[in-house]
């Protein structure tokens, strides 16, 4: 059996489930760039038949992604199955991924279907996804939940019908690790055309066991791994890439495989998931966490200058966290920006570039040197983003310990300009005040985080917010030199995916 571990990601979509995490498609296609530069196999890059919006998200990025397989997730039906072909036709490496659910209670309470019946529709769904393309995976949902010998008489099935990957996830976090790598032995002893399909699992963390799992399934045979960046994804969320990919290069005794991912580029992608999704990476986050290689206690701290691999089980470099990237300077031209920008994975149009160069240039008026994470920002608010129906023109606001903040702020709504002022407990209160007043939002805000981008008293703050309006989720985030402009971006930023949302529903249907 090869020991090369397939790293099959779904950032893009079991990630983009995320509550809040919608994402666009400019932003969407950045990621597949990353995800490609970082060496992942096949990217999940969406579900089309959920709305028109991922549809076209999948579809620009199986025309843009070169190198790895674009897959596109559907239903065991042919519309589905129609859909996701039309949005990966054109790739260089297209994959249909259909799936249907095997468990009991899913059967009976969400499909109101019996046991032949969803044999039948996995061997109809695989055999006509077959009909479109030699590469079909086939997922049977809530897969650990559901009777071993019938999960294996689907198996065989979706194999005997042309399923050249089967997939078998922890919909809802139940296993434990010594189980599931028995249920993969046990697939790979009772299913007699196996052999012809790579095995793959699919966990998700609500027992925080998704990483566990996937490593004990790895070592029960499983031969490719569905994971998400930072582990993002429903509920508590996906087996994260990281995680697994660097258990994998630490521990080769008992994990002797390989994977082709370019472990140094594993910090800089998890920025960038981090900043796009809008979702915090918590600071003891194995891998990528901010404190994940922060040695607080002195009886470490010494070890660590006697020797780093006393406390340091993997070097901070190897996962990309120490930088090795150009700074560049106010004094930095169109010229050596555009090389960054290019080395990034951006290429800008030259209208574009010059927005960048703009942006960039204020910002080096303010901070001497403008790394990496500073362009991704500028780009990402400057680029990336849908064309915001809310944008800021202006912002004042007075404050301090002897008189009542005040926020006086212009924006454009619709192309339109408004402004107005309000009070607040704080000058940040008084801003979204003044902001939810002139958009006419009555947006409840639940979480309000600031960071700061980088190093150094003169570092961008990055402020995240998540909001909620008439049931619907959105995240927003801002970065700038001052925290209350920031605050303000984020929140504007926050009120603009909410507009997306409501423009384009999702429909839910995993
Ligand atoms: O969790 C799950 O079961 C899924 C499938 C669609 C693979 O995401
Ligand atoms: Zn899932």
């Amino acid at each position: 059996m090869s020991d090369r571990i397939i790293i099959f990601d779904t950032t893009l979509r079991d990630g983009e489930q995320s509550p809040g995490a919608s994402m666009n498609t400019a932003e969407k296609l950045r990621l597949a760039v990353q995800l490609e530069k970082l060496g992942v196999d096949v990217i999940e890059a969406g579900f089309p038949a959920a709305s028109e919006g991922d549809f076209e998200a999948v579809s620009r990025i199986a025309g843009k992604i070169t190198h790895a397989e674009v897959a596109g997730l559907a239903r065991a039906s042919k519309a589905d199955i129609d859909r996701a072909w039309g949005s990966v036709q054109h790739a260089a490496k297209p994959r249909i991924h259909t799936f249907i659910a095997t468990s009991e209670i899913h059967m009976k309470h969400k499909l109101a279907m019996n046991r032949e019946e969803v044999l039948s529709a996995t061997l109809e769904a695989v055999r006509y996804a077959k009909s479109l393309t030699d590469n079909v995976e086939f997922s049977a949902e809530d897969g650990s939940r559901s009777d071993w010998d019938f999960l294996c008489k689907v198996f065989e099935a979706a194999i005997e019908a042309g399923a050249t990957t089967v997939n078998l996830p922890d919909t809802v976090g139940y296993a434990v690790p010594n189980e599931f790598s028995e249920m993969v032995r046990y697939v790979r002893d009772h299913v007699p055309n196996i052999g012809k399909a790579i095995l793959s699992v699919h966990c998700h963390n609500d027992l925080g066991l998704a990483t566990a799992n996937t490593l004990a399934a790895i070592q029960a045979g499983a031969r490719q791994a569905e994971v998400t960046v930072n582990g993002i994804g429903e509920r508590a969320g996906n087996t994260s890439l990281e995680e697994v990919v660097m258990a994998i290069n630490t521990r080769p005794k008992y994990l002797p495989m390989s994977t082709g991912i370019n472990t140094e580029l594993i910090c800089p992608s998890s920025r960038l998931v981090s900043m796009i999704s809008g979702i915090i990476v918590q600071p003891n986050k194995a891998v990528v966490g901010a404190n994940a290689f922060a040695h607080e206690a002195g009886i470490h701290q010494d070890g660590m200058l006697k020797n780093p691999m006393t406390y340091e089980i993997m070097k901070p470099e190897n996962v990309g966290l120490i930088s090795t990237k150009l700074v560049l300077g106010k004094h930095s031209g169109r010229h050596a920006l555009r090389a960054r920008l290019q080395d990034m994975g951006y290429d800008l149009s030259d209208e574009e570039l010059n927005l960048v160069f703009d942006t960039f240039k204020e910002l080096a008026d303010k901070k001497k040197q403008i790394v990496d994470e500073d362009l991704e920002v500028i780009v990402t608010e400057g680029i990336l983003r849908t064309p915001d129906i809310f944008k800021l023109e202006y912002l004042h606001v007075t404050s301090g310990n002897t008189v009542l903040p005040m926020a006086s702020v212009k924006l454009s709504v619709h192309n339109r300009s408004v402004q107005g002022a309000d009070y607040g407990n704080g000058p940040i209160d008084a801003t979204f005040n003044t902001i939810a007043q002139l958009t006419g939002t009555e947006s409840e805000l639940l979480r309000f985080t600031v960071s700061a981008l980088t190093g150094g008293t003169d570092a961008q703050g990055e402020v995240t917010v998540r909001l909620k309006e008439n049931g619907l989720i959105a995240l927003g985030r801002g970065s700038d030199a001052d925290i209350i402009t920031a605050s303000a971006k984020a929140y504007i930023n926050g009120l603009n995916r909410l507009e997306y949302l409501k423009e384009n529903p999702v429909r839910a249907v995993v």
